[in-house]
């Protein structure tokens, strides 16, 4: 299996919550290694844009609304078939479908609120790893 690299933001419910070493240490457990890693505050512009696949679905403007509420933590994350795993230990989007151990299940407060978002695929892993970091800051 192939070492590869996906993208993790840890959300604006786990960071008041005081969650980012909680969620980290989920994500190293399950075999992840954290390349690179900033706290930020994500604007307006940077959460429509990076969200714009979903802008006409109905929950898009809360959705941007609840990610500019508090800082995020984004992070690359390197691991055999990285994009897999991390969503195998992220859980299902909806909190009340997450399986057990998942970091949804343990950590998320709604299918909005979720704790953590995961690239769906390898090509959208490189684009969204691509929008919060230039290559110099991601270490291996
Ligand atoms: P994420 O993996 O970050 O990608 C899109 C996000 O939209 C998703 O996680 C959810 O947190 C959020 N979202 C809010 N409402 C819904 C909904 N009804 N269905 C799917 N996703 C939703």
């Amino acid at each position: 299996m192939a070492v590869t690299r996906t993208f993790s933001i840890i959300k604006p419910d786990a960071t008041r919550r005081n969650l980012t070493g909680a969620v980290t240490k989920t994500l190293e457990d399950a075999g992840l290694r954290v390349v690179a890693s900033k706290r930020m505050q994500m604007t307006r512009e940077q959460a429509e844009g990076f969200y714009a696949v979903h802008k006409d679905r109905p929950f898009f403007g809360e959705l941007c609304d609840f990610m500019v509420s508090g800082p995020v933590v984004v992070q690359v994350l390197e691991g055999e078939d990285a994009v897999k795993r991390n969503r195998d230990i992220m859980g299902a989007t909806n909190p009340a479908d997450a399986a057990e151990g998942t970091i949804r299940k343990q950590f998320a407060e709604s299918i909005e609120a979720n704790t953590v978002h995961g690239s769906d695929s390898d090509e959208n892993a490189a684009i969204e790893i691509a929008y919060f970091f230039d290559d110099a800051e991601i270490v291996g």
